[in-house]
């Protein structure tokens, strides 16, 4: 029979060696599963990323010269797939219930209570936890491999999220042990770090894009994309807090056991999780989880208490569709009331205008808070919020505070719907230039660019922050007296700076001077992806500037690709690639550029991955059926830029066959004549 999967003619592989291969293949996979264990469970990276890099990029090779060896838990194998129509529904083997809340102290004290006289006993031991405040999912393991993730939907059917749960880094796709049970179900919450979510929201907002109210919504947002590719740019985290349906694990005795278990399998479990005796032991632990809370790198809602014993909560069962062997203990709100004075309006780096309200001071959750970000125009007439509003503003660890509600009984007489526009009178208030709403946006922008002072400071806080040029020092108040005396007028600048120039700032000594000239001094040795990253290029995030510096391995080539061909890196779209082709067309970024590469920016080039050329010598292919990322013309610029040639019909010439969707007699033309017929993925693996 005809493999549908790709075997490279020119290189048939020995059952010798393709078992070599294999082999070498299982140790890379092991190699990388372990440090993604390290850096995304353990947050204690080993190696430095080029050496991971270089560990993935391997095992790329590898599994390209044979993608018949390509396994589905394979690391390489995280990247997305195709956007869904829609997501099949599943139902769960046993349904993921719900908890029951306790408000107070003394509910908790009554919960207690029934246990111990449930159970006749004077005291009990409980397994304590954090109560994620994420969504819940439930994972499938057969065999050791992840086969389903899904959501928990009404707690008896959920969605099958499967190839958006994959992207989850710290999720293995294999479990970690050698005589793996037959089927497992891990059950636990995705969630979303309070760090990641501000920068995503920054982000965001930037690009005009919909703002996430709390980490909560940004990562049920992320993991319901019917695009697993977007999901994979949105940094999501899971914790494990318990085991559904299972068969082949070992017999445990207690949940906590059951946890130390998961844990052994390198699923990611919370370090926070204890055991405790009876009810001093649940309130000492509220109280101490209570305090953490503010510095914990996520968002929770409470503690949840269970009865260890496995025996005990199976004499104790549920009632309607909650255990009676667990509760969860809620925090209060992080929510305060208080008054909006006024409104004002801050001008980030590409020119987003944000609406900012000016509070009433008031003590959110042990802090004091004086601003709220409004976000923009659409968010503030969806809360209809106006100047003299009593308001409620929430905050969760670093991220700004915001506007949850307004309070309408508590509303002025004579108050007035807040406009933006309005306001300013569509003028930056910083530098005057114009300020636009494109239709498709929800931002407004100041069109000013690098004349207004705002956008031009806000470039060069992002050009020095800590992971693009890392310019230690270089921080707002200094920046500040930079632009505003004219120092620094554009990025290039900042390299022109001397001893005599900065010594002589208000507050600056020459000692400091002197520091600061070291550490722009230092910024000149560079990696190409950081220097992307630090352009500030529209849409271009960390991660992408990495991707791009990967792929294109040089300026010169990043510089003069259209946006078809950057579309040609993993993860980049339409709209991405249009903000790099447009930066890279403006007259007088190219000169930025050339004067910081003057300056003496450098770092140590490398081959890059986009060496299309030659790579297709000599082949023939013919294309059929609908391809779902690349239209034809597109399939065909591609072969013939590597070297290969297009034909309209097969043959016995013909190397490949390309088959989308509804291909017709072609690919049965192929079939008959014994060509090797690859689908988009298989092409792309060639390529690349
Ligand atoms: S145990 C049968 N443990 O809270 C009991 N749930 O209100 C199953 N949650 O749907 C739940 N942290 O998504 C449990 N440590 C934890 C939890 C937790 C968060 C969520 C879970 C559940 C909801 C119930």
């Amino acid at each position: 029979m005809q493999s549908e999967l790709f075997i490279p003619e020119s290189a048939p592989i020995s059952l010798q060696e393709n078992s070599k291969t294999t082999s070498e293949i299982e140790k890379l996979r092991d190699e990388i599963r372990f440090h993604d264990y390290q850096y995304y469970v353990l947050d204690n990276p080993l190696i430095p990323d080029n050496e991971y890099d270089n560990l993935f990029r391997k095992l790329q090779d590898l599994e390209n010269q044979d993608p018949s060896l390509i396994t589905p838990d394979s690391p390489t194998q995280r990247v997305g797939g195709k956007p869904l129509k829609s997501f099949d529904s599943i139902t769960h083997r046993i349904p993921m219930l719900s908890l029951n809340n306790a408000l107070t102290e003394e509910e908790a004290i009554a919960f207690d209570k029934r246990i111990r006289e449930g159970l006749d006993q004077d005291e009990l031991q409980y397994a304590v936890e954090p109560k994620f405040d994420g969504l819940a999912i439930t994972l499938t393991y057969e065999d050791g491999k992840l086969v389903q993730g899904a959501t928990r939907g009404d707690g008896y059917t959920g969605e099958d999220v499967t190839s958006n749960i994959k992207t989850i880094r710290s999720i293995p796709t294999k479990l970690h042990i050698l005589d793996a049970p037959k089927l497992i179900e891990v059950r636990g919450e995705v969630l979303m770090l309070k760090k990641d979510f501000a920068r995503l929201n920054k982000e965001q907002e930037e690009a005009g894009q919909k703002i996430f109210a709390n980490p909560r919504n940004a990562a049920a947002g992320s993991l319901r994309q019917l695009d697993p590719n977007i999901t994979r740019t949105r940094p999501l985290h899971f914790f494990a807090y318990g085991i559904g349906y299972f068969e082949g694990i070992p017999q445990f005795e207690r949940h906590s056991d059951a946890m130390n278990f998961l844990d052994s399998l390198r699923i990611p479990v919370s370090s926070e999780r204890d055991v405790v005796q009876g009810i001093q032991g649940l309130l000492n632990y509220y109280n101490k989880i209570g305090n953490k809370r503010e510095n914990l790198p996520f968002d929770i809602d409470g503690v949840v208490y269970k009865v260890n014993h496995f025996n005990y909560q199976e004499q104790l069962g549920f009632v309607s569709r909650a255990p009676r062997w667990a509760i969860a203990h809620k925090f209060p709100a992080q929510e305060a009331l208080t008054l909006i004075d006024s409104i004002d309006v801050q001008v980030g780096r590409t020119g987003a205008i944000t609406p900012v309200a000016r509070l009433s001071p008031v003590i959110v959750g042990g802090v004091t808070v004086t601003n709220a970000t409004l976000h923009n125009q659409d968010e503030i007439d969806r809360k209809d919020i106006r100047v003299g509003d009593t308001v409620s503003v929430r905050r969760a660890g670093d991220v700004i505070p915001e506007v949850v509600k307004v309070i309408i009984e508590k509303r002025p007489e004579k108050s007035e719907p807040f406009n933006l526009l309005n306001l300013i009178n569509s003028k930056c208030p910083v530098c005057g230039s114009h300020v636009i709403k494109q239709p498709d946006e929800v931002v407004a922008r100041c069109t000013g660019g690098l004349f207004c002072s705002a956008q031009r400071k806000q470039a060069i806080l992002h050009f020095a922050s800590r992971r693009a040029l890392n310019i230690e020092g270089l921080g707002e108040k200094l920046v500040d007296q930079l632009v505003n005396e004219n120092l620094v007028t554009s990025l290039p600048d900042i390299y022109r700076l001397d001893l005599d120039t900065l010594a002589k700032l208000e507050r600056m000594g020459r000692k400091s001077a002197q520091n600061i000239l070291e550490s722009i001094q230092k910024s000149k040795q560079t990696t190409f992806a950081r220097f992307i990253y630090g352009l500030g290029i529209r849409n271009v995030g960390e991660a992408t500037a990495k991707d791009l510096a990967r792929y294109f391995g040089n300026l010169a080539d990043l510089q003069s690709s259209d946006a078809l061909k950057l579309q040609q890196v993993s993860d980049i779209g339409p709209i991405v690639a249009e903000s790099i082709f447009q930066f890279f067309s403006e007259e007088h970024n190219k000169h930025v550029i050339d004067a910081l590469i003057e300056a003496g920016i450098n770092w140590e080039s490398s081959p890059g991955q986009n060496l299309l050329e030659g790579k297709l010598n000599g082949m023939t292919f013919v294309l059929t059926g609908s391809l779902s990322t690349l239209s034809r013309d597109e399939a065909k610029e591609l072969i013939e830029a590597a070297g290969g040639k297009v034909s309209g019909s097969v043959s016995k010439k013909t190397n490949y066959v390309i088959a989308g969707e509804d291909a017709g007699s072609k690919l049965l033309k192929a079939r008959e004549l014994g060509i090797n017929v690859i689908d988009e993925n298989a092409f792309r693996l060639m390529l690349n």
